[in-house]
C-alpha cells in the first residue's frame, strides 16, 4: 500500500490512479499541532458522520465517496496484514482521487470563533440571515489564512461562485437536519476537488466535530456556548499555558475521555446510530 499523504488526522493510500483509501486515524490536532495522545474511537466517529452526511447530501452535490466499499476494505485488511487497522471498514472510505481546490470553504451561520476575533464589536452567536462565506487558503504547513472572496475569485474565476453557492446550500441543508436533532450548526468547513472528468466534488470529511462547530440548542437558549468538539482540549491546553508551538503536551486521560464522549454524543444525536 502506497501512503501518498499523511495529514494531521488522515492517511491517504493510493489504490489505483482513480481511487484512494481515505483513513481517519484517532489523532487529534488543536491549533494545527498533532497531540502525542490519540483519542481512541475518534476516527470511526468521523467516518460514520461523514458517510451519513454524504449520503443525505448526495442530491445536492456529488462527493468523492465511491460507496459500497465495505467488502473491498475487508479484503484490503487481509491482503496487507499489519499495514492497515483491523477496523478499516469503520474508519475509512474508498474515494475518488481528486485534484484538491486549494481553498477551505468556511460557512458561518452565527458569529463565533475566529469571526469574533476579527469582529470584536459583534455579539457572540449573532445569527446571520444569509450564512456568511469566509474562505481561507489551504496552507501546506502552518495555519490557514482567511482570504477575501475577491482573492478566491481571482484565483479560481467562476468556480469561486460555484463553490460559494454550493457551500451555502449545503450549510442550510445541514442546519435544518441539525435543528431537528436539537443542535445548532454554528459554522463548518468544506473542501472541494475536481475528478478526472473535471466534475467538482465535495471531498474530505463533512459536518464532523473536526470540521464544524455544533452547540446544543438548549445550551444556546440559555447563553452557554459549549461546542461539541475539541474545545475541551483547547480549554485544557490554554489552562496549562501551552504556547501552541510543537510539541503538544500530553493529555490527561479524563480530557481524552470527555473529548471522545462529546464526539460520540453529536454523532449519535445526528445519525441516531451508535458506532463501536
Ligand atoms: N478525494 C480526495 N482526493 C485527494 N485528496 C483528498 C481527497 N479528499 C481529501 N483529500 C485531502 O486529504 C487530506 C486529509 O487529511 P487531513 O484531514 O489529515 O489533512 P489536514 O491535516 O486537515 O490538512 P491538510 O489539508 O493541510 O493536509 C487533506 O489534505 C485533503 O485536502
Ligand atoms: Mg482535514
Amino acid at each position: 500500500m502506497k501512503l501518498i499523504k499523511q495529514g494531521k488526522v488522515r492517511d491517504l493510500y493510493s489504490l489505483s490512479d482513480r481511487q484512494l483509501l481515505f483513513v481517519a486515524s484517532d489523532r487529534l490536532s488543536a491549533y494545527d499541532v498533532v497531540f502525542p495522545d490519540p483519542v481512541p474511537g475518534k476516527g470511526v466517529v468521523l467516518t460514520a458522520l461523514t458517510r451519513w452526511w454524504l449520503e443525505q447530501a448526495k442530491g445536492l452535490v456529488p462527493s468523492h465517496w465511491a460507496g459500497n466499499d465495505q467488502e473491498q476494505m475487508r479484503e484490503l485488511v487481509i491482503a496487507h496484514p499489519g499495514a492497515l487497522p483491523s477496523d478499516l471498514p469503520e474508519r475509512a472510505m474508498i474515494v475518488e482521487r481528486c485534484e484538491v481546490i486549494p481553498f477551505e470553504c468556511v460557512v458561518r451561520g452565527f458569529a463565533f470563533g475566529s469571526y469574533l476575533k476579527t469582529h470584536p464589536e459583534v455579539k457572540p452567536m449573532t445569527s446571520f440571515e444569509t450564512p456568511l462565506f469566509t474562505p481561507s487558503t489551504k496552507a501546506e504547513k502552518g495555519h490557514d489564512e482567511t482570504v477575501s472572496f475577491e482573492a478566491m475569485r481571482q484565483a479560481l474565476g467562476e468556480t469561486a461562485d460555484t463553490l460559494k453557492e454550493l457551500s451555502i446550500r449545503l450549510f442550510r441543508f445541514a442546519s435544518g437536519i441539525c435543528a431537528k436533532a436539537g443542535i445548532v450548526l454554528v459554522d463548518t468547513k468544506f473542501e472541494f476537488g475536481r475528478d478526472r472528468g473535471g466534475t467538482i466534488r465535495l471531498i474530505d470529511e463533512c459536518f464532523t466535530p473536526d470540521s464544524s462547530r455544533f452547540i446544543l440548542k438548549e445550551d444556546v437558549e440559555r447563553g452557554v456556548y459549549d461546542s461539541f468538539d475539541k474545545q475541551i482540549v483547547r480549554d485544557y491546553v490554554d489552562r496549562i499555558g501551552w504556547d501552541r508551538r510543537p510539541p503538544a503536551p500530553r493529555l490527561p486521560p479524563e480530557i481524552v475521555e470527555k473529548t471522545i464522549a462529546r464526539y460520540r454524543a453529536i454523532q449519535q444525536r445526528i445519525t441516531g446510530v451508535r458506532v463501536s
